[in-house]
């Protein structure tokens, strides 16, 4: 696996994923980014720059040794958010992930777990990881649950870790000190996860 190793399209039921175009995924990124209801679950707390953004978007989605990133589109095309598998040890054999659907319209639709499934399914089945780690914040309940749906086990809890701003009813409030949930997930563990969830949707078929 290279810089040069093309990025995989992975076929889902409801979502694909394939490899990031800036061309029609910057702008609902940046967007996506800018919106305090998405903001406050991910590790950005400031508003971002165009141009700051332009260069984090090429650097974070290159394709590398130990980077693989990945869209989350419709079956009609349409870029919801993204994915992919980062920090890869090939050592070790492990890898993190994280994901975010910028389209709000499509939370709680399903779309974040099939997508995890077919993300894993490439990481455990294809490049043969053998361990997947993640974390989430702790008032992050709808990741939290699809994790754990994916087969996450919670592994730790990194206690009053980080400071974040909440954004409920349309204001920020004054923010506070937040668990962090360390989720991790062994290969032999996904094993019959995945096999159920492609027998029942054709996920990864
Ligand atoms: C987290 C995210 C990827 C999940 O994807 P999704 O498509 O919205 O989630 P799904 O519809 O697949 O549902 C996952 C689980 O969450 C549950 N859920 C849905 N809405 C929920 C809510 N408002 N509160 C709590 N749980 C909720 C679902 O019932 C499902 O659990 P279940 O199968 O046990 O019933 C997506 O919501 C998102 O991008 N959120 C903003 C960014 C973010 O939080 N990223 C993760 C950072 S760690």
């Amino acid at each position: 696996m290279s810089e040069t190793t093309p990025l995989p399209f992975l076929p889902g039921w409801n979502v694909d994923l394939r490899p990031p175009r800036k061309e029609t995924d910057f702008e609902t990124c940046l967007a996506g980014i800018n919106d305090p209801e998405i903001r406050q679950f991910l590790k950005n707390d400031l508003p971002t720059y165009k141009p700051d953004e332009e260069e984090w978007f090429e650097k974070r989605m290159r394709r590398s040794e130990t980077n693989i990133p990945l869209a989350i589109q419709t079956k009609q095309g349409e870029f919801l958010g993204m994915t992919g598998l980062h920090h890869i040890s090939w050592k070790d054999g492990t890898a993190r992930t994280g994901t975010v659907i910028f389209r709000k319209d499509f939370w709680g639709r399903g779309m974040g777990v099939e997508a995890k499934m077919l993300l894993l399914n490439y990481g455990f089945n294809t490049i043969r990881l053998r361990r997947i780690a993640s974390a989430v914040y702790a008032f992050n309940e709808r990741s939290l649950r699809c994790q754990l749906r994916c087969g996450y086990q919670e592994e730790g809890r990194f206690r009053a870790h980080t400071w974040k701003q909440r954004y409920l009813n349309g204001v920020w409030d004054n923010g506070a000190f937040y668990d962090v949930i360390q989720l991790g997930l062994l290969r032999e563990e996904w094993l019959p996860l995945g096999t159920e969830s492609q027998k029942r949707k054709g996920v990864g078929a």
